[in-house]
């Protein structure tokens, strides 16, 4: 009797380990809202000519210039010391493409409608300001913005204009990234070795062999061409320095001019070449306390590379896969 209920004991502790890893259907359930989202087809971004000439006009073309030239306003290189929020020098825009209005581009289209909302790398309810706070801190490598003060509310302000009509709570399509296969990448990890291949032919001609990209003359002029390593770029608590996220914003929007109707790459040659550009020996700024990140580690993103873990998987495989084991599928 005491053996049977040392083994229920045993086994018991052994699937609360298994089920300490990412878990999809948890967080699912973690950012249900109760009610039955709005599904919104072919949506289209709204005629720029109907922004009024009234002091909200000015905010949402505020807003959306900061997004588009975010280093001419608020970026390391403006003359005002104390605008100098952006530790890099891109632009919203170079992920979150033509404005936010790129759909499989992590777009703005549905953002308005869909905050607040459950956040798992705070584990808590999290603002619209928050969220762009976020990347302030982490794709930018800034400090955040005030919440009250004119930038904030000028993108927040363009960013609820340009979600007019979407019903509260709403998925838009094409507003998610897409995802790179999930069979492929539960069976195998990413590889940097045939990532280099994939960047020398597909990458190297824009963001160069150094991955440093082209500047434009000037101060406070941003890039032509964005750099994807060292320190003038997204730092190590970015969503673009983790593997499966970059394959998945990769895939349907580089080289330059693809889409996701129209991808270049196949999800083997985007796996591969965003473990090439974050790899261990391409430096990106660091992000400090990123163990504080996704404190609680069932809906901890499988991909991200500081523990703590509840899965027995190490830094290196959390980092390039295989992720079976690491995620485990929502049920169908
Ligand atoms: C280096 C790339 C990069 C840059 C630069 C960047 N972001 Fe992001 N941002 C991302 C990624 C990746 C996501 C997550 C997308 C996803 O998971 O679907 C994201 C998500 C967001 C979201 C959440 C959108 C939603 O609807 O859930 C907001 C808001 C946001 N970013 C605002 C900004 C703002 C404002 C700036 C500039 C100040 C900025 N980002 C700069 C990569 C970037
Ligand atoms: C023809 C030029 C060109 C090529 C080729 C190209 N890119 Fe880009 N890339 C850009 C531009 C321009 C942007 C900024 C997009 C914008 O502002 O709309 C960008 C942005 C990015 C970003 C987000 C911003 C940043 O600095 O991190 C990543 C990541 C990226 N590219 C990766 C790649 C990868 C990987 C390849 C090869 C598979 C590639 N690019 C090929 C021009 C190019």
């Amino acid at each position: 009797m005491q053996v049977m209920s040392k083994m229920v004991l045993v086994f018991g502790v052994l699937s609360l380990v298994s089920l300490g890893a990412f878990d999809v259907g948890e967080l699912a359930k973690r950012g249900d809202k109760g009610f039955k989202p709005v599904v919104v087809k072919d949506w289209s971004a709204p005629d720029e000519k109907t922004i009024p000439n009234t002091m909200f006009g000015d905010y949402v073309r505020y807003g959306k210039a900061l997004i588009q030239e975010t280093y001419k306003y608020i970026g390391p290189e403006v003359a005002d010391k104390k605008m100098r929020y952006a530790g890099n020098n891109l632009a919203c825009n170079n992920c979150h493409s033509e404005a936010g209005t790129k759909k499989y581009s992590a777009g703005f289209m549905g953002t308005f409608a869909n905050f607040p909302q459950y956040r798992n790398r705070e584990d808590t309810i999290g603002t619209i300001e928050n969220r762009i706070n976020g990347c302030m801190q982490r794709s930018m490598n800034g400090k955040p913005l005030p919440e009250s003060g004119k930038e904030m509310k000028a993108m927040v302000a363009y960013m609820y204009w340009l979600g007019q009509g979407v019903p509260i709570g709403a998925k838009v399509e094409g507003s998610s990234l897409p995802k790179v296969n999930r069979k492929m990448i539960m069976s195998r990890a990413a590889d940097p070795i045939a990532g280099e291949k994939v960047y020398k032919e597909n990458c190297a001609s824009c963001h160069g062999d150094n991955g440093q990209g082209v500047k434009r003359e000037g101060k406070a002029n941003g890039y032509e061409f964005p750099p994807l390593w060292g320190q003038d770029t997204y730092n190590t608590g970015a969503g673009m320095f983790r593997v499966i996220k970059a394959a998945d914003w990769i895939i349907a929007n580089m080289p330059l001019g693809a889409s996701n109707d129209a991808r270049i790459l196949t999800d083997a040659q985007a796996y591969d070449v965003a473990a090439y550009i974050n790899n261990y020996d391409k430096p990106h700024p660091i992000k400090a306390n990123k163990d504080k990140d996704f404190p609680d580690t069932v809906v901890k993103a499988a991909d991200s590379d500081i523990g703590p873990y509840s899965d027995d998987k190490n830094r290196h495989q959390h980092k390039f896969g295989p992720y079976q084991g690491i995620i485990i599928p929502a049920k169908k």
